[in-house]
């Protein structure tokens, strides 16, 4: 056996290049029409259409995302497609030639009323803060997840999930509450991914030490 090391990773955590305020964006990503707060990272690989990246979020590598409003301070893990965006399924033909003429040289414009891009713009996917979406999971068109929200690896959402729950499965469905709705209501009543950063780091001991449930109790009685 030889001990080896090789490569680099394409992260900012234990890659080369470091996090800064302003968004960190990997050379191999691709990002249109979006907007992106402070601390953010989009890694290798991932593509971001159309949507608004808040601060701290941060997906892994090779996501997709179309469409959506991703909170503050989520996690999105590698191989996560969010708003995966449908055909028009009552056309004669599914194949986008129909809206994409022009690329396929079948018209000068792809279409002059743009009915399918409006249906998909329509369906706008929401995710809150402090959610996480492991591995490989799909977020329908349309769907919101809620505050706090844990999506489960390789999950394919269909309905809107319910704040500080926790979804798994294809449909996904209620593993459990991540907690109780006491404990859901205070956070969301402290906001701590509103608070200033002096403020996260002055508590950062709290949030190393203490479970949420401990955590609600000590700030939301400031
Ligand atoms: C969702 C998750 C957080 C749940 O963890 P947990 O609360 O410890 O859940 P458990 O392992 O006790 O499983 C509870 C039940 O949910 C099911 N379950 C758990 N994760 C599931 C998943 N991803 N898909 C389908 N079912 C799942 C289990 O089979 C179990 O079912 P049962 O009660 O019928 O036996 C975890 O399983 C998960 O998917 N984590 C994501 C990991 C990831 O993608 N990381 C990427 C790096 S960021």
């Amino acid at each position: 056996m030889i001990s080896i090391n090789h490569g680099e990773f394409a992260d900012p955590w234990r890659g080369p290049k470091p996090m800064t305020q302003i968004p960190w964006i990997h050379e191999t990503a691709i990002i249109k029409d979006s907007r992106m707060g402070e601390w953010t990272v989009v890694g290798s690989g991932c593509e971001v259409i159309a949507s608004d990246i808040m601060d701290y979020a941060y997906m892994i590598k090779d996501a997709e995302i179309f469409n959506a409003e991703i909170g503050k301070f989520a996690n999105i893990a590698s191989h996560v497609r969010i708003n995966p965006t449908n055909h028009p399924v009552w056309r004669a033909t599914l194949h986008h030639f129909t809206y994409r003429a022009k690329s396929h040289l079948m018209a000068d414009e792809d279409e002059e009323a743009n009915e399918i891009s409006d249906w998909r713009n329509s369906k706008r996917v929401i995710i809150g803060p402090d959610v996480w979406i492991g591995h490989g999971a799909i977020v329908m068109p349309g769907v919101s997840v809620g505050t706090g929200a844990i999506i489960g690896s390789g999950s394919i959402v269909t309905k809107d999930v319910e704040d500080y729950t926790i979804v798994a499965g294809n449909p996904a469905r209620l593993i459990r509450r991540r907690v109780s709705e006491e404990v859901a209501d205070t956070l969301k009543r402290i906001k701590w991914w509103d608070w200033e950063r002096t403020r996260l780091v002055a508590a950062l001991g709290d949030f190393r030490k203490l479970d949420a449930t401990e955590f609600a109790h000590k700030y939301g009685e400031i």
